[in-house]
């Protein structure tokens, strides 16, 4: 089966900060999953780069838009990369490949009777890049989201109706209950089609820096229909001299609550437009906050998630913010909170159940993984979590997934604790009961850290080299499964605890 896994593209009008990491994080986390389930895989990212948003930020600086995006799509790449993401292909949406395609779907869209040239008056946000209704704005005629004020624009522009798909999309939501989830935001989306439909501009007559309207060349196509189509286009170009789309497409989308409106209503509407098979299903999580804001660029409260990484590693930063907020809701991260955790659960729990096996295993059994049956205890207490995992997984728990593998490396703990190996150590007639534990602990990390693999791929995939078996295929995530005999490798500490000093 195939599983095409997209995250947003990200506007290059500013660097990257942590909310951007996340999405590409989770996308990645799910991606890994899905791989080490032998599912052929295929997941997208990139940078969105027309429109207001970019343009005026280029004018700030006094730079062309293309300058900014050349320089700030590199920020977003390098971000890629460093967060290990695994993507198969980075999309921009200056890529010339992306723009034909774009026009061939816009054309499409045309020609099939969707597309009329009307006036559009009203407000408009060139952050969002987002036409606003006046019940959106606040305190005046601010924009919600970036506190701006906005201006009263009247443009006579292409218009993309809408307004006609109100029943096709309303038939979608009947059709597929779990087509967005969480539940509250498939309501939210449902209960903004059912208020009625305003047809949207589809493209803006004002502006250079955009694909150019195919049957109009005195217009560019409006930002985020030429965005939206990313998901489309990439896998059109993204492998030279093949075309991927009847083997991946229909997607499924992660994005960020503030962009439910055009991916839950526009976009299927679009598609529809273009008869293109809508996509799987769309996951929305919330925003990570710094006291109790969204961290934005506009707010300036944001965190880099570069220097996060200099500081605590990559794998702590995976770990981190799924951990501390569950996904899908909004939640608070913080510097001490991101110490607290490292200290409470990497270093004190997985990295110590690590090191004090591989220690008791060398220094009990010359480094030989012992051969013999598993504890039956453990066994049972432990059998049934790669299932929920994967079910988790399946409906994008990813907070819930990472719940039920550290609930296991617990018991792990709890499992050293009550057998005390180093007391059936000094216990020759217990040689045999040693061999159990070491072996279960073994087994137990093996197991665990398979499951943990696309949370923390760089620290588990060391571990699981150092235990002699690096096999991380969902199918080897079974308690017991591994044989004894393997020969430990070196493993240098894990997550060495950060004292408060050093993180301040
Ligand atoms: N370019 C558009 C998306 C086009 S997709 C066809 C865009 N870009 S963005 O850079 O502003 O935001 C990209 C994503 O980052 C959004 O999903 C947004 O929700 C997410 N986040 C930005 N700040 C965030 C947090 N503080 N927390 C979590 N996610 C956040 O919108």
């Amino acid at each position: 089966m195939s599983f095409y896994i997209t995250t947003p593209i990200y506007y290059v009008n500013a660097e990257p900060h942590l909310g951007h990491a996340y999405t590409t994080i989770a996308a990645d986390i799910l991606a890994r999953h899905m791989r080490q389930r032998g599912e052929d895989v295929f997941f997208l990212t990139g940078t969105d780069e027309h429109g207001e948003p970019v343009a005026q930020a280029a004018e700030r600086e006094g730079i062309s838009p293309r300058e900014l995006a050349d320089r700030n799509s590199e920020r977003f790449r390098d971000l890629v990369a460093r967060v290990n993401a695994t993507n198969d292909f980075f999309i921009r949406t200056s890529d010339p490949q992306h723009e034909r395609v774009v026009q061939e779907v816009v054309q499409r869209i045309y020609d099939n009777g969707h597309v009329y040239a009307g006036t559009y008056e009203g407000y408009y946000c060139p952050r969002c890049a987002d036409f606003k209704t006046e019940a959106e704005l606040v305190d005046g005629n601010k924009c919600p989201i970036h506190l701006i004020v906005l201006e009263r624009e009247k443009e006579d522009n292409w218009f993309f109706k809408l307004s006609a798909f109100q029943k096709p999309l309303e038939e979608l939501y009947a059709e597929r209950p779990d087509w967005v989830t969480p539940q509250s935001r498939y309501n939210e989306a449902l209960s903004f089609i059912k208020q009625g439909l305003n047809d949207v501009s589809l493209s803006r007559a004002r502006l250079r820096w955009g694909v150019p309207v195919p049957w109009d060349t005195s217009q560019v196509i409006y930002v985020w229909i030429d965005a939206l189509l990313n998901y489309y286009t990439a896998l059109s170009y993204a492998r030279e001299g093949e075309d991927l789309t009847d083997r991946y497409w229909p997607a499924r989308h992660l994005i960020g609550k503030d962009i439910l409106k055009f991916h839950a209503v526009i976009w299927p509407a679009m598609l529809m437009a273009a008869e293109i098979e809508v996509p799987k299903s769309i996951f929305v999580h919330g925003y990570l906050l710094m006291d109790e804001h969204k961290m934005s660029k506009s707010l300036g409260n944001v965190i880099d998630p570069f220097e996060v990484m200099d500081r605590f590693g990559t794998d702590t930063l995976r770990f981190y913010v799924f951990r501390e907020v569950n996904f899908g809701g909004d939640g608070s991260i913080s510097a001490a909170g991101f110490e607290t955790r490292y200290n409470a659960e990497l270093a004190n729990e997985y990295g110590n159940l690590a090191s004090r096996t591989l220690a008791m295993i060398g220094r009990y059994r010359d480094g030989v993984v012992p051969d013999t049956p598993a504890d039956e205890v453990l066994s049972a207490d432990l059998a049934g979590v790669d299932a929920r995992v994967r079910e988790k997984l399946d409906v994008v728990d990813i907070t819930g997934a990472l719940e039920e593998i550290w609930t296991a490396v617990r018991r792990l703990n709890r499992y050293v604790q009550d057998e005390q190996p180093w007391k059936l150590a000094k216990d020759e007639s217990a040689a045999d009961r040693l061999d159990g534990v070491l072996y279960a602990l073994a087994e137990g990390l093996r197991f665990v850290s398979v499951l943990l693999h696309p949370y923390m791929p760089e620290s588990t995939g060391k571990l699981l080299e150092a235990l002699g078996q690096p096999d991380v295929s969902y199918s080897s995530a079974a308690f017991g499964s591994a044989p004894g005999g393997a020969r430990l490798g070196e493993l240098a500490p894990m997550f060495p605890r950060i004292e408060p000093a050093a993180a301040a």
